[in-house]
C-alpha cells in the first residue's frame, strides 16, 4: 500500500502529465504546512508552469479540475491558492477505509519499501584501547535506530561495528599486560577498570623509555603475525569487547559478534590499496610519507591537503583502512548505500576517503557514500560533557545514574506499584531516557544533556510518551473494552478524531525520510505530535463512557491504533514500551 503522499504525488504527477503532455512531472505534495490549507499541498506546479512558459494558477487549475472529474475516493477538495498551489482536502471515507485495514493488519503501519536495497550501517565503532564514553553514546544509538528503520522497510541490513583494535596504542598496551602478567602471573584484575589500565600503561610509556621502545617493537610483532604478540593483543580485545558488550545489552542496541568489522580484519589488505594508488599515479611521496592530493581538498592557504595513506615508517592509517573497507562493501557484499554514523569531527576524513575511493576505483560506480555526522553531547556549562575532575563520563556511569533517577520518578509517579515492579520500570524507563533526549535533538547539532528536561513527563521526552502508552493500555484493559478494542469499525463523529486519524496514517511517511535523511528526530516529533493529538481527543472525547456503542467501539479502536503506532514508531528508536507505569 503506498503512503498517502506517495498516493497523491503519482495522483498528481499523472494528472500533471494528461495536462502538459510531460512524462515526468513532480508535483513535489507535502504534508500541509497549516490546516486551513487542508491536509497536503503539491508545491510543484510552479516550477513546472515556469519551465513551460503557461501561468502557475491556470495550470493547476486544470489540475485539479481533471482530478475532481476523476472522483477519486480519498479526496474531498482540491483548491488551487496563492501562486498556483493545490491544497488537497482528503475524504473522511477515504481516511477510515485505510484505517480500517491497517486496524486488521498492524503490520501495514509500515509497509516495504518497492525497492530493496543492501545498506552498511557503520556505527558504534570505539576504539577498543579504552572504555565506551559519553562520547560513543550519540553514534551507537543514531546508528542502531537508522539500522531498525531500514530493516523494518525490508531492507537488508549489515551492520558493521568498525571497532580501532590496531595501531600503536595496542603496542604500548601489549607490553604493559605482559609486564603485569610477569609480575602477576595471568590475566591481572586490572583490566576490570580499562580506563585505569590505559592510564598506567601510558604513564608507563611516557615516563620510562626503555618501555617506550618495547612497546614500539611490540606493534611490529603483533602486526607481522608474532603469535606471542597476537595472543597477548586477542586476550587484550576480548575483554575489551566484553566491556562494549555489556553497554549494548543495557542499551538494548542491536550489535553483535558478527557484526564486528575491526581494522585489524583489513592488515593484509593494506598493501594492495597503497600499491593500487600507485598504479594509478595518484601517490605523492611526501616527507618520506605516501600521500594522494585530490586537487579539490586545500587548506585555509590555499595549500594542498594530503590524505596519508603510509607513513615514512611503513606504518598505515585510519583512511588506508577505511579505502580497503570501502572496496570489500562495494565488491564484495555488493552494497547500495554505506552509512558512517560518525562524530562531525570527523567530516573531512570522509570527504577526502570517498573522493579517494572514488577516483581509485575502490568504490563502485554505483555504492552511495554517506557520512551521517553528529555534534557533541555538552553539559549545562556548554562544553563538552565531562565529570568534574574534567574526565571524560564513562558510558556505563551514565547509564546507571539515569536508571536510579528514573527510579526516584516512577516511585513519585506510582508509590503504590512494589519494589520489583517499580525497578524494572525504572531499568526500562532509564535507558530510553537517555536514548530518546539523544535521539529527539536534531543530530548534526551539538545538544546540552539535561537531567531535569529529559525525565520530564511533560515534553518531548520518553517519560511523557511511555506514560501517554501505557495509559493507553490501562484503557484498552478495561472490562468493558475487551472485545470492542478489536473492532475494525472506526468511524468519526468528533472534531478531535479527524486529525488523530489523519496522523495515525502518516507513520508510513515519516519512517521513510528517517531511511532517506538519517534523522531519527523526525520519528520522535512524529510520536509526540500523534501523543499530542491523541491527549487532546482523550480530554474532548468520552471513551469507555461514550453513550452509543458503535462509538465506544470506534473510540476504543481509535486508541488501540494510536498504541500500536506508538509502540511500533518507539521500537524503531530502539524503546522498549511498558504495559504499566
Ligand atoms: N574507531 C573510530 C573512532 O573511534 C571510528 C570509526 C568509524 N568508522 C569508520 N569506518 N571510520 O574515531
Amino acid at each position: 500500500m503506498d503512503t498517502l503522499k506517495q498516493y497523491l504525488n503519482s495522483l498528481l504527477a499523472t494528472a500533471l502529465a494528461g495536462e502538459t503532455g510531460l512524462e515526468q512531472c513532480n508535483p513535489n505534495v507535502i504534508t500541509a504546512s497549516k490546516p486551513q490549507f487542508g491536509d497536503y499541498q503539491a508545491n510543484g506546479i510552479m516550477a513546472l508552469a515556469k519551465r513551460l512558459g503557461s501561468n502557475p494558477r491556470e495550470l493547476a487549475g486544470r489540475v485539479a479540475a481533471r482530478i475532481e472529474a476523476s472522483n477519486d475516493p480519498l479526496i474531498r477538495q482540491l483548491e488551487v491558492a496563492g501562486p498556483g498551489f493545490i491544497n488537497v482536502h482528503l475524504s473522511d471515507a477515504g481516511l477510515l477505509a485505510r484505517a480500517r485495514q491497517i486496524a486488521a493488519q498492524p503490520e501495514m503501519l509500515v509497509p516495504q519499501a518497492d525497492s530493496a536495497q543492501t545498506v552498511v550501517v557503520d556505527y558504534s565503532s570505539p576504539n577498543l584501547a579504552k572504555e565506551m564514553h559519553v562520547g560513543h553514546l550519540r553514534g551507537t544509538i543514531i546508528g542502531d535506530c537508522l539500522a531498525r528503520v531500514l530493516e523494518r522497510l525490508g531492507h537488508r541490513v549489515i551492520r558493521q561495528n568498525h571497532v580501532g583494535d590496531w595501531g600503536t596504542q595496542f603496542g604500548m598496551l601489549i607490553a604493559h599486560l605482559q609486564e603485569m602478567r610477569a609480575e602477576h602471573g595471568d590475566m591481572p584484575q586490572k583490566l576490570a577498570d580499562l580506563e585505569v589500565f590505559y592510564r598506567e600503561a601510558k604513564a608507563h610509556f611516557d615516563s620510562d623509555p626503555e618501555f617506550a621502545d618495547a612497546a614500539r617493537k611490540s606493534v611490529v610483532r603483533l602486526q607481522s603475525g608474532d603469535p606471542e604478540y597476537v595472543e597477548v593483543w586477542q586476550q587484550f580485545i576480548e575483554e575489551s569487547l566484553r566491556h562494549c558488550e555489556i553497554i549494548y545489552d543495557k542499551l538494548n542496541v542491536t550489535l553483535s559478534r558478527a557484526d564486528l568489522d575491526a581494522e585489524s580484519r583489513y592488515n593484509e589488505e593494506l598493501p594492495k590499496i597503497v600499491e593500487t594508488l600507485k598504479e594509478q599515479s595518484l601517490l605523492t611521496v611526501s616527507d618520506g610519507a605516501r600521500c594522494v592530493f585530490m586537487p579539490e581538498f586545500v587548506g585555509k592557504e590555499g595549500e594542498p591537503l594530503p590524505v596519508i595513506v603510509q607513513k615514512s615508517d611503513g606504518g598505515y592509517l585510519y583512511s588506508t583502512t577505511d579505502l580497503a573497507a570501502i572496496k570489500l562493501r562495494s565488491f564484495s557484499l555488493g552494497v547500495d548505500r554505506s552509512l558512517y554514523v560518525v562524530d562531525a569531527r570527523q567530516s573531512l576524513h570522509f570527504q577526502q576517503v570517498f573522493a579517494v575511493a572514488k577516483a581509485a576505483g575502490f568504490a563502485s560506480p554505483s555504492i552511495s557514500l554517506e557520512h551521517v555526522a553528529y555534534g557533541t553531547m555538552m553539559g549545562k556549562d556548554g562544553k563538552p560533557f565531562q565529570t568534574r575532575s574534567g574526565d571524560l563520563v564513562k558510558l556505563v556511569d551514565l547509564l546507571d545514574e539515569s536508571v536510579r533517577r528514573a527510579y526516584d520518578l516512577v516511585t513519585d509517579i506510582s508509590p503504590k506499584l512494589s519494589e520489583d515492579e517499580r525497578e524494572h520500570i525504572a531499568a526500562k524507563v532509564g535507558i530510553a531516557t537517555v536514548k530518546y533526549a539523544d535521539l529527539s535533538k536534531n543530530r548534526t547539532s551539538d545538544y546540552v544533556f539535561d537531567w531535569s528536561t529529559m525525565l520530564s513527563l511533560q515534553g518531548n521526552t520518553a517519560p511523557y510518551l511511555l506514560y501517554a502508552y501505557a495509559r493507553i493500555k490501562s484503557i484498552l484493559r478495561h472490562p468493558d473494552a475487551q472485545d470492542s478494542a478489536r473492532a475494525k469499525n472506526i468511524s468519526i463523529s468528533a472534531p478531535e478524531e479527524r486529525p488523530l486519524l489523519l496522523k495515525l496514517l502518516q507513520l508510513p511517511e515519516v519512517v521513510q525520510a528517517v531511511a532517506q535523511d538519517c534523522y531519527p528526530n523526525l520519528l520522535c516529533t512524529y510520536l509526540y505530535e500523534l501523543a499530542g493529538l491523541y491527549m487532546r481527543f482523550y480530554e474532548a472525547c468520552p471513551i469507555l463512557k461514550a453513550e452509543q456503542l458503535a462509538v465506544r467501539d470506534s473510540r476504543l479502536a481509535l486508541c488501540a491504533l494510536t498504541a500500536e503506532t506508538l509502540r511500533q514508531g518507539l521500537d524503531l528508536l530502539g524503546i522498549d514500551t511498558l504495559e504499566k507505569m
